[in-house]
C-alpha cells in the first residue's frame, strides 16, 4: 500500500483524537456536527454545502433537489473527495414508498483495456492506477446529477437555481478552516506535479494555506456555469469536454471525446434484505457494498448479539469471521454487472448466509488462508465522501461520490477546474495484486472497456414499517461496507443514540489481510488479549475508520449526526 496516497481517513489521527479526547473542542465542534429538526436536514462533510442543500429545502425543493445542489456545492467546497470529475451512487426512499439506487460510477475509457497497468514482464507498474492520466475514469456526478433531478426533482427549482449555491462558492470563493487548509498542504506534492492543480491549490506565493484563507475557483464557477446554461452538453461536450481530452492527448491517457458523449449513468435495482424486522436497501453492484451489508446482517441476525455485548471479544470475533467470509466472496463474485454474472439471489439469500455462517468457530480465529469464496448459483439473468438529507413530505436521500484517493489523480483538467478521479485503481490491475484499499480481486473486476470499476461504496436506507428510520454512508474504501454496517448494529441491536453510534470507535477486517484493523479504545487491552489467544492478529489503526454522515428519523423528528472524526457538518429546520 502507497501510505502517502492513502485518503484521510486513513490518515486522520490527530483531530480525531484530540476530538475524542478533549471535552471542549468537541463540544464547540457538537454545535455543527448535529442537528434537529422536522422539516429538513442535510449532513455532508462541509457547512457551505449543507446549508446550500438546506436553503433548496426552504425554498420548497424536495430531498432530491437539495441532494443535487448539495453535491455540487460540494465539488467547490470538498475538493478531497467530490469534484464532478469523479462519480458516485445514489439510494433513496421516495415518499411514495418507491427506492431508486443511481449507478453514476465512472467507466473505464473505450482504449482500457485488461493489462494496462503491467509492465512487459506483467507486474503492476507502481503508481500508474492512482496518479496518472490512466487511472482517471469517465467522470459521472454531472449526469447523476442532472438525469436525478429531470427524474425525481420537485420541478420547483430551476437546473440553474440548484446549481446557483456551488456556481456562487467557486466565484466569489469560501474561507478555509484549518483542517481544509492543512489538508491542502499535505497533498502539496501531489499537485505539484500538475500546473493547473498546482495553480488552484497551492497558494500563489508558495506558503502554506493557513485558516481563513479564501479559496477561488474561476475555472470551475465557468465549468459549472456550462453546465447550468447547457445541462449534460455543458460537461461531456464543448470547451470542459476539450479540455479534458487535451489533457489526456498531452499526457498519454485515453479518454477521449465519444468516452464523454457515451457515459450514461444507469438506474439499478436496489439491493433489499431484513434485519430483525427492519428492512435495508443499499447499493447493488457495481457497488460491492449493499451486498455486502445484506450478507453480512444475514450471518449475523441469529446470534444474541445484545447478549455477547459492544465489542466484547466474543462480538468483535464474530464480525471478523462474518467480514472475512464476506469479503472473500467479494474477491471473486462481485463486479460491474453489465459485464459479470453477479450471483445475487445466493448472495443475498438468509440459507446462504446460514451455510457459511455454519464454518464459524466459536472459539478460534479462522485463517482466511482457509477461508475462499462460497459455492453460489449462478442466476441466469444475471477520498470519497457520503451525505444524507430527509425532507418533510418522507424522502429519504443517501449519496455517496468519490474520486477514489483524495484529490484523485491531482490532475486538473486543464481550463475547467476539474480536479480528475484515479477510480481505475478500483480495479483489480493484476489477479491476487493488492489495490490501494489492500482488495484482491480477480476476472469478475478486471479492467475492460467500458466496464464500471468494483466499489465498496454503501449508500443506505434503513426502513422502518416502510418509512425511513435511518439514512447513512461512508468514505473509507474498503472499511466504507463494515462501518456502515457497525452502525447499524450499534443503532438497531445496542440501541444507542444516533450519536453515540457513529462516534463509537470501529473495527474492520476485510479477508485479507488477515488481521482485524481497531481504532484506539475499540477494544479493552483485555477483549484484545482474548483475541489474540483465539489466533487473531490485531493492528491499531493511527487514524480513523470511516465518517459517518447519518440522520436518524423518529417519528416527524429528524437528527442529524456528522462523525467526530473529520469536521462534518448537519444543517436542519
Ligand atoms: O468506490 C470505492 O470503493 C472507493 N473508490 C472509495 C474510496 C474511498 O472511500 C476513499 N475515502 N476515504
Amino acid at each position: 500500500m502507497r501510505s502517502s496516497r492513502l485518503p484521510w481517513a486513513l490518515r486522520f489521527s490527530l483531530v480525531v483524537l484530540a476530538a475524542l479526547l478533549v471535552p471542549a473542542p468537541l463540544a464547540r465542534a457538537d454545535a455543527n456536527r448535529v442537528a434537529r429538526g422536522d422539516h429538513g436536514i442535510v449532513v455532508s462533510a462541509s457547512s457551505h454545502a449543507s446549508q446550500a442543500g438546506v436553503d433548496i429545502l426552504k425554498a420548497r425543493g424536495n430531498a432530491v433537489d437539495a441532494a443535487v445542489a448539495t453535491g455540487f456545492a460540494l465539488t467547490v467546497t470538498h475538493p478531497l473527495a467530490a469534484p464532478v470529475g469523479g462519480g458516485g451512487f445514489l439510494v433513496a426512499q421516495t415518499h411514495d414508498g418507491d427506492a431508486i439506487a443511481l449507478d453514476f460510477r465512472e467507466v473505464a475509457p473505450a482504449k482500457a483495456h485488461r493489462d494496462m497497468f503491467l509492465d512487459s514482464e506483467g507486474n503492476v507498474v507502481e503508481g500508474a492506477s492512482t496518479e496518472t492520466v490512466l487511472a482517471v475514469g469517465v467522470p459521472g456526478s454531472v449526469d447523476g446529477y442532472l438525469r436525478l433531478v429531470q427524474d425525481y426533482g420537485s420541478g420547483v427549482l430551476s437546473r440553474a437555481e440548484l446549481l446557483a449555491p456551488a456556481i456562487r462558492l467557486a466565484k466569489n470563493g469560501f474561507e478555509m478552516t484549518e483542517n481544509f487548509a492543512e489538508t491542502l498542504n499535505d497533498s502539496r506534492e501531489l499537485f505539484s506535479k500538475d500546473p493547473a492543480a498546482s495553480k488552484i491549490f497551492i497558494r500563489p506565493n508558495g506558503a502554506r494555506w493557513k485558516a481563513g484563507d479564501r479559496m477561488v475557483q474561476p475555472d470551475l464557477a465557468r465549468t459549472l456555469e456550462a453546465i447550468a446554461r447547457e445541462g449534460r452538453p455543458g460537461f461531456y461536450s464543448g470547451a470542459v469536454a476539450d479540455g479534458v481530452v487535451a489533457t489526456m492527448r498531452k499526457r498519454g491517457g485515453f479518454i477521449t471525446h465519444e468516452d464523454l458523449e457515451n457515459y450514461g449513468s444507469v438506474y439499478r435495482e436496489p439491493v433489499r434484505g431484513t434485519f430483525r424486522g427492519f428492512e435495508v436497501v443499499s447499493m447493488p453492484p457495481p457497488s460491492s457494498g449493499g451486498v455486502l451489508l445484506v450478507h453480512m446482517l444475514n450471518m449475523l441476525e441469529p446470534y444474541p448479539l445484545e447478549a455477547m455485548g459492544w465489542n466484547s471479544p466474543e462480538y468483535v470475533h464474530l464480525l471478523t469471521e462474518v467480514e472475512r467470509r464476506a469479503y472473500a466472496d467479494r474477491a471473486t463474485h462481485l463486479g460491474d454487472p453489465d459485464f459479470w454474472n453477479v450471483p445475487m439471489d445466493s448472495l443475498l439469500s438468509k440459507r446462504y448466509a446460514t451455510k457459511r455462517r455454519l464454518t464459524i468457530d466459536p472459539e478460534r480465529a479462522t485463517p482466511s488462508s482457509d477461508v475462499s469464496h462460497g459455492a453460489v448459483v449462478v442466476s441466469e439473468s444475471g477520498d470519497t465522501t457520503h451525505y444524507s438529507i430527509v425532507d418533510s413530505s418522507g424522502n429519504a436521500v443517501a449519496v455517496t461520490v468519490t474520486l477514489n484517493a483524495s484529490f484523485g489523480c491531482g490532475i486538473v483538467a486543464e481550463g475547467t477546474g476539474v480536479l480528475l478521479n484515479n477510480e481505475m485503481d478500483d480495479f483489480s490491475a493484476k489477479p491476487g495484486v493488492p489495490n490501494l484499499y489492500g482488495l484482491v480481486g480477480g476476472e469478475a473486476n478486471a479492467v475492460e472497456a467500458g466496464k464500471r470499476m468494483l466499489s465498496s461504496m454503501t449508500p443506505t436506507v434503513v426502513l422502518d414499517n416502510g418509512r425511513p428510520r435511518l439514512v447513512a454512508g461512508s468514505p473509507g474504501g474498503s472499511t466504507i461496507i463494515t462501518t456502515v454496517l457497525q452502525v447499524i448494529l450499534n443503532v438497531l441491536v445496542h440501541n444507542m443514540p444516533l450519536e453515540e453510534a457513529v462516534a463509537a470507535p470501529r473495527v474492520h477486517s476485510q479477508w485479507l489481510p488477515d488481521r482485524i484493523t481497531i481504532e484506539e479504545r475499540a477494544v479493552q487491552p483485555a477483549a484484545a488479549r482474548r483475541l489474540t489467544d483465539m489466533g487473531h492478529e490485531i493492528e491499531v489503526r493511527n487514524g480513523a475508520l470511516g465518517n459517518v454522515n447519518a440522520i436518524g428519523v423518529n417519528g416527524g423528528e429528524f437528527i442529524g449526526v456528522g462523525d467526530v472524526r473529520w469536521e462534518n457538518s448537519a444543517v436542519g429546520y
